[in-house]
Formats: C-alpha cells, structure tokens, sequence
C-alpha cells in the first residue's frame, strides 16, 4: 500500500503573509475568457487560502486587491472588481466573523465606489473586537501614498507639539501606517512569475523573506501555498546578524 505522505510542519514563525495575487487577467486569456472571469474565480482562492493559514497559524494576512496604479485600466474591469469584492464580503462576513476575524482595510477608501465603500465599512465595524485572524484587505493601495499620508500626520503632530522632532522614530512611522499594531511581514508572495513589488507595502516588506511563484493566482490553492511556506522555512532569516533564525 502507498505510504500516505507525512503532513508539512511549519516550525519557522510566521506571523504575517502578504499576497500579491497577480495573474488573474492571464489565466482567463489562456481559457479564451474575459479577464474579469480570472477576478471572480481569484475571490474563491482568497477563503481557500485563508483556511489554510489557519491550519498553519498564521494569524495575520495582506490581501492587495486594488493598487492605486490599478485606476489605469479600464472602467469596465474596475466595476467588475469591485463587484467582486462586494460580493466576497457578503458571501463571507458571516464565517470571517464566526472564527473571529478582524477586517482592515488599507488605503483611502475615498475614492471608491459608495456601495463598495459602505461595504467595507460594515465589515470593519462588524469584526473591530475580533482577535483571532486578521485580514488586511489592501484596496486602492499604494505605499507611497500611504507614507506621504504618515509624513503628513506626523508633521501635524509635530506642528501641534504633540511630537518632537527628534523622537521620529521608525516606530513612529510604523504607527501612522494603514497597518499600525500589525507584526512586520515575514513572508510575501507574489504569484505569477512577475518580480516586483508594484508599490505594496515597502516599509512593511522591509525584512521579509519574498517567494515568487510561477502559478497565476486563480490557480493558487493549497499545494502552490504549501510550497511557498517550504521554501519559506528552508530560508534563513539573519536580520543583518550572523545567526539562523
Ligand atoms: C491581479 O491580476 C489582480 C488585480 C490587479 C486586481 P491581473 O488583473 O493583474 O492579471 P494579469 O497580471 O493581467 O494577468
Ligand atoms: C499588483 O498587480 C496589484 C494587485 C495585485 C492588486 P498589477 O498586475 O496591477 O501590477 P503590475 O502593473 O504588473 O506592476
Ligand atoms: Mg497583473
């Protein structure tokens, strides 16, 4: 009888993964689809691939679902995107609540849609007391934008005389990011074989370990996830010292 394969451990700590999920528009062209059929089947991974961060503890997870540049495309493709995204949060709010998910959404949400936006609002208000998982939805993100936005609360603060210049510390900026109270990244994962980081989340990316795969996001699922977590864990983390993690 064929030895069942022995379950992957995962033993390095992994507090925070970040997704880039790109590859949607591609892997619908290769099916002779329009690419909004790439986004709406890129929604089911999102749940799937939250169920297994739960099976490996992981609390904490980056989603970028809209960049800041993504306003470049068409109308068209952007509403359907959109649509999406309404329709993930209905389907979904209930079980994220249920296990206790906190939702937080990055970016300036002013420029979104009012249906979408209210969406998301309700979302954040519903699951604001949750502490078991963390879903950090990245929507009409980008990192410049969100670090001019922290220089300009900082100078506020400062202006008031809240804050002295000389206590500007790294901390002090990661407290007025989208992702204040979060853990840094420890892993980011881009899918589709692209090599960039396209504007997401540079101040937090600053010492995670990056993995990109080949596989497009649609077709992301658990074994793709689980190789990444491998290559993850055969990685070793020094933060500038000399020592394995
Ligand atoms: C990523 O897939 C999803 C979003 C940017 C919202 P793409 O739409 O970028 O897919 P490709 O890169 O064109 O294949
Ligand atoms: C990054 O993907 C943004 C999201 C996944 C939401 P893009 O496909 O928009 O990035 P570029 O244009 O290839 O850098
Ligand atoms: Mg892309």
């Amino acid at each position: 009888m064929a030895k069942r394969k022995e379950e992957f451990k995962l033993t390095k700590p992994l507090h925070h993964v970040a997704f880039i999920m790109d590859g949607n528009g591609r892997w619908a062209k290769a099916r002779g689809l329009a690419r909004h059929y790439g986004h709406h089947e890129a929604c089911k991974r999102i749940i799937e691939i939250f169920e297994v961060c739960r099976k490996y503890d992981i609390h904490v997870m980056s989603w970028y679902a809209f960049s800041t540049e993504n306003w470049n495309r068409p109308q068209e493709e952007i509403d359907h995107l959109m649509d999406y995204l309404e329709e993930f949060f209905e389907q979904q709010i209930d079980y994220l609540d249920s296990v206790g998910t906190k939702l937080i959404v990055s970016g300036d949400l002013s420029r979104i849609r009012p249906q979408t936006r209210e969406v998301c609002y309700k979302a954040i208000e519903r699951t604001k007391n949750n502490t078991n998982w963390y879903i950090n939805i990245c929507l009409n993100y980008g990192s410049r934008d969100e670090l001019a936005r922290a220089c300009r609360m900082i100078a506020e603060e400062v202006k008031e005389g809240k804050l002295e210049i000389n206590d500007i510390t790294p901390e002090t900026i990661s407290s007025h990011l989208y992702t204040a109270g979060l853990p840094d990244i420890d892993l980011m994962i881009r899918t589709s074989g692209e090599q960039r980081l396209s504007n997401y989340l540079l101040f937090q990316n600053a010492y995670s370990e990056f993995v990109f795969t080949p596989v497009k996001w649609p077709d992301f699922k658990e074994k793709a996830f689980v190789d990444c977590l491998k290559e993850f864990q055969g990685r070793a983390r020094r933060f500038g010292g000399l020592k394995n993690e």
